[in-house]
Order: structure tokens, then sequence, then C-alpha cells
């Protein structure tokens, strides 16, 4: 097949109007510039029969009006199988850490998506993190998703990580971690503590962080679900799948959306963040071929918990832990506010009669510390009735409880971290409030 050629017409930014007069592209059809850089541009959308709205895929700067642009006829394909773990790649599934792969392997198209996902029929099987907090109020239950949602700066990341060290180690499962727009530093020592714990080989990355441009920064989690997918369906594997930060998708989407003149909907947000939000989790769920458990931290903008992404992206998730910055300013970590950390998965079905009824006593607990607390500012703890006394100096004792060391910052505090069975944890709650 003889190339289709291109030839642009229009630059604005970071999109190009590239005109086919015979066989256009279709949409999100990768195309090479026809100079040596072959940078990509991706299709977008048309403008009208011939002319494609192309996004610069990556920070190419040399095009012109006038340039040659030529079709490839394929999407983005990213390498799935047996020969990418143990590899870091970026947007593109070009590998970052070797010049090429070994071995044979099959590429998979991004957008293309698996078939049906469904989760019936399976018995909740939990797994412990080890996390005091996190197996008491957001159980890690395979196949299913949690949250860690924050404002900047309260510990998501950390906690991300220190997840990612106690339970790698202790499931045979395959990690896969995708950094989305965040600090370049952050990837380098994930990749850092894993291969000190030799937990590399085991894992499958995914980078697009803050330098790159919005195109990459939310294509990247569709390249990595689309690994997902292949390594759940295929080899009918137990994925983990841990995302920092999901935000950062919904916020790429939205800047594209701005670089095309799309009128902003809520919050100044895409008019596409449902569908970009419900299209990207609808993918990283389990079926009867395997699961894919997700752990996926959410930044706040401006601690705004309101925030219309925030809150279309906590919708699709089982549990969601909400870090706070006042709890981290009493230098309470992980800085959990346990009042806004909810659950769906704290049923008797899911995690037994003890620990249901558990949260249930706690969170009654933590609800009237809250009102307490302000009526102790006015007359002192003294003045307290010894019921209110009493319940006032349990719910201290559980924010103490719940607060832990944590491994992944051991270099930092001088202080070791801490791993809790989920057992102890339970029964610590226990002598606490009974
Ligand atoms: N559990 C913890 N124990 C001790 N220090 C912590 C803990 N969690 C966070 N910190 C401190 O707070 C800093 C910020 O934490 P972290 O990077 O996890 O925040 P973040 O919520 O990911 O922020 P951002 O939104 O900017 O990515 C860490 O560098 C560390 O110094
Ligand atoms: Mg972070």
């Amino acid at each position: 097949m003889k190339a289709s050629v291109g030839t642009v017409r229009t630059i604005r930014g970071l999109m190009a109007g590239i005109e086919f007069t015979d066989d256009p592209p279709r949409l999100q059809e990768i195309l090479l510039t026809d100079d040596a850089a072959q940078a990509p541009f991706q299709v977008h959308s048309f403008t009208d029969e011939t002319t494609a709205l192309c996004i610069n895929m990556t920070d190419y700067r040399g095009l012109m009006k006038g340039h040659r642009v030529v079709r490839t006829g394929q999407r983005i394909e990213v390498p799935v199988g047996e020969p990418a773990i143990g590899h870091i790649f970026d947007a593109l599934g070009r590998p970052l850490d070797v010049e090429r792969l070994e071995g044979e392997y099959e590429t998979r198209d991004i957008y293309q998506v698996a078939g049906e996902t469904s989760f019936a029929g399976r018995a909740p099987e939990m797994l412990e993190t080890g996390i005091k907090v996190l197996d008491f109020f957001t159980p890690f239950v395979k196949g299913r998703k949690i949250g860690i949602i924050g404002g900047a700066g309260v510990g998501k990341t950390v906690l991300t990580m220190e997840l990612i060290h106690n339970i790698v180690q202790a499931q045979s499962g395959l990690a896969m971690f995708t950094g989305i727009g965040e600090r370049i530093r952050e990837g380098h020592e994930l990749i850092e503590t894993l291969r000190e714990r030799k937990l590399l080989g085991d894992t499958v990355m995914y980078f697009a962080q803050m330098n790159e441009n919005p195109a990459l920064r939310s294509m990247v989690a569709l390249s990595s679900a689309t690994v997902a997918e292949y390594f759940r369906d295929e080899d009918k594997r137990d994925v983990l799948f841990f995302v920092d930060n999901i935000y950062r998708y919904a916020q790429a989407r939205n800047e594209l959306s701005t670089i095309l003149d799309q009128t902003p909907a809520e919050g100044g947000y895409q008019p596409t963040l449902f569908s970009d939000t419900k299209w990207l989790q609808d993918r990283l769920t389990s079926n009867e071929n395997g699961s894919i458990t997700s752990v996926q931290t959410i930044y706040v903008p401006a601690d705004d918990l309101s925030d219309p992404a925030v809150q279309m992206i906590a919708q699709e998730l089982d549990s969601v832990i909400v870090l706070s910055r006042k709890v981290a300013e009493q230098g309470i970590r992980p800085a959990v506010d346990i009042l806004r950390t909810q659950s769906s998965l704290i049923t008797p079905e899911v995690v037994g009669e003890r620990h249901h009824h558990l949260v249930g006593q706690v969170q009654q607990i933590m609800q009237k510390y809250e009102s307490l607390k302000s009526i102790i500012a006015i007359i002192g703890e003294n003045e307290l009735s010894p019921v209110d006394r009493a319940d006032y100096s349990k719910a201290r004792k559980l924010i103490k409880f719940f607060s832990q060391q944590v491994n992944v910052v051991e270099d930092l505090t001088g202080v070791k971290g801490e791993y809790f069975r989920r057992d102890e944890t339970l029964k610590g709650v226990e002598e606490i409030i009974v």
C-alpha cells in the first residue's frame, strides 16, 4: 500500500489541521512527519471531510504549514505479554529502561476495549495491607477499587508507595504502576525502592509525568489499562493496578479540550468529563478471566472535595480514603479523615460481622468526638458527663491507634515502619472501645 500523505494547513499550539485529498486517516490514527524527526501526531477529529485535526504527541517544534505528514494506518499499540514484564514504558508504549524488549511480543491497540467485563459470583477475597487505618476502614478486596483522596502534600504518594511495598511482596500477582502528571523524581524513587527489594521483576510501569504534554498524560492511562486488560484476559492473572494520579488524567483531558476550544461545563471541566472517567474506569474492572485491583490517588484542587472531577472519579470507586490537611497538621500519619473515609465494602458479607460492627461503633464515637470538641472549646473537658468524657477519651485513643509509621519514609524519619496483621487491628480497636 502506498502511504497516504497529508499536508499541514493550520498550526495552533499542539494542534495541526492536516489535509488529506484522498484516503483520509481514521480517528486516533498515528501520523508521522515526513522528515528525519518522524514526529507522531494523532488524529483527534475532522473539521471537514478532508481535514483532520491532529494532536502533536511530543514536543516536536519543527512543524510548518505545507509540511507533509504520512499515515501509518495504525493507532497507538503497546507491547503486551511476558516480554513487557519488568520494564518501564512511556505513554506510547516505548520502553524507557532498555533499547528494545527481548523476545517475541504482541502489541495491542489502546483504544480497543477488551470484551465484556462482569464480575459475578466470586467470593470476596480480602488482601491484607498491614496499614491499620486502611485495613479497617477501606479494606483491600481483590478486584475492587480504592481511591486515596487529598489535597497537595497530604501523603497520597507516600501511602500508595507503602501499599505497593506491603502488598507486592505478599501477593504473587502482577503489579502495574502508572505515573500520570506527577513528579519525575517520584517515579525514579519508586523504581529504586522496588529494585532494592528485588520486586521490579514482577512489575510493569508506565509514566507520563508533569513535564509531558497533555496528549501523553491522558493517553498513558489507556496504554497501561490495555496492558492490564491483556494480562487479566489472556494470562488469567490477578493484576494490582496503582495509579498516581488519576486526577491528572481528567486534567489532561481538560487541557486538550481547552486547546480544542470546547466550551467548558461544570467547574470549568471538559463536557466529556463523565464519559472520559467512566470509559477508563470501566476498563479497570474484573471479570471471569482474572481481576484488576486498583489503587488510585486523586488530587483535590484547593482542598475542595466537591470539585466535579474529584466527585466523578470517587463515584466509580468502591472505597475512598480521605486524607486531610487538618489531620496532617496535627502530625497524625497517615493523615486520614476518618469521618469522610468511606467504603461500600464494609458489609457483613465482605468483612464479616465483627469487623462490620466495629466500624459502625468507631464511626459513632468519632462523630460524637467532633461535636464534643466544639463543646470542650467552650466549657472544658471537665464539665462533660462521665459518659461523654469516656467517649471523648476513646476517640483520642482511636486516633492515636490508627496512626502508624510507614516503611517507605524510614530514611526520612529515621523511624522503622510498622506492619499490623488485620486481626491485630481489629483486636486493638476492640480493646479501646469496650
Ligand atoms: N505516612 C507518612 N509518614 C511520614 N511522613 C509523611 C507521611 N506521608 C507523607 N509524609 C510527608 O509529607 C510529604 C508529602 O507527602 P506526599 O508526597 O505523599 O503527598 P501527596 O499527597 O502525594 O502530595 P502531592 O499532591 O503534591 O503529590 C512527604 O514527602 C513526607 O515528608
Ligand atoms: Mg503525590
